[in-house]
């Protein structure tokens, strides 16, 4: 009797575990725009007594999961949070290796990216940046800048108030210029002047390190995305939590003020 009463939850459990990835339940629902805030690396290497560095370096092959995951499962745009206008802040040191490892990665994935159909795009001010990165990015922005399968936005020097005072000087120079009334500035033209121009909103927020917060990261674009939290650090996160996190997903309803959900 007992077993007619076991939850299909155990069913769906036994099934994965047995067949391994593949026999995983197909997704009801994919968000086509995901977004990453990829937090936790300097405490998932602090928790093994090595340096920070050690933990931004671990992050990587997480990229690289998450961008294949998401484009094997027909996401259309990931956004990831890899540098902040916040982390300025910290340590001169920390700060050079993380630009070091951004132009060394970009180095070296770029042709890959390329080869399976990734369009890279930057958000965030890149004058802040070394000119060698600018020049990266530029570069690989203009290499894959025909490519469909996934759009991938890697947000460095990226913050979300940076970004609408950004705007807000591009909608102020327009309207000296006579080129827009003041009527004209609306939500869709806000979102116009952003960094995300053209692109979908997020449907989903993943945030794994811990913490409940979204560190000023695309405030605008936030105003009705999914959140998941998880407690893995960055470099834990690997494809079962993503997937994890696509199946809470689409068992969400959106209701965008409605009474029905979809
Ligand atoms: C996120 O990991 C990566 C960047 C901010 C560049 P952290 O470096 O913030 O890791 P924690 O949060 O200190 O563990
Ligand atoms: C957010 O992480 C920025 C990135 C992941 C790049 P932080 O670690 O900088 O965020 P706070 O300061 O803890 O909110
Ligand atoms: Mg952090």
């Amino acid at each position: 009797m007992g077993l007619f009463i076991l939850p299909m939850g155990i069913f769906e459990w036994i099934r994965t575990k047995a067949a391994g990835d593949q026999s995983k339940p197909a997704l009801q629902r994919i968000p086509q725009h995901v977004a990453i805030i990829m937090d936790g690396n300097g405490r998932w290497a602090q928790h093994r007594g090595l340096p920070r560095s050690a933990g931004h370096r671990a992050g990587l092959d997480r990229v690289r999961d998450a961008v294949e995951f998401c484009a094997a499962n027909g996401v259309k745009y990931l956004t990831l949070f890899a540098f902040s206008t916040e982390n300025w802040r910290r340590p001169t040191e920390e700060v050079e290796y993380l630009m070091k490892l951004f132009e060394e990665a970009l180095k070296k994935e770029i042709a890959k990216l390329h080869e399976n159909g990734i369009r890279i795009r930057f958000i965030g001010l890149r004058e802040e940046v070394s000119p060698s990165l600018q020049q990266l990015m530029t570069e690989s922005e203009r290499l894959t800048k025909n490519n469909q399968t996934l759009v991938l936005n890697i947000a460095i020097n990226y913050g979300g108030r940076s970004e609408l005072v950004t705007a807000a000087r591009r909608i102020a120079e327009k309207a000296l210029q006579g080129e827009l009334q003041p009527q004209q500035i609306t939500e869709e033209q806000i979102s116009k002047h952003l960094f995300t121009a053209g692109q979908p909103d997020p449907d989903l927020l993943i945030k794994p390190g811990g913490e409940l917060r979204i560190s000023n990261f695309l405030i605008w674009q936030m105003a009705y995305t999914e959140f998941y939290f998880s407690e893995l650090m960055w470099p834990d996160f690997k494809n079962d939590e993503l997937y994890k996190a696509f199946r809470d997903y689409s068992q969400r309803k959106r209701r965008f003020g409605k009474v029905k959900g979809e």
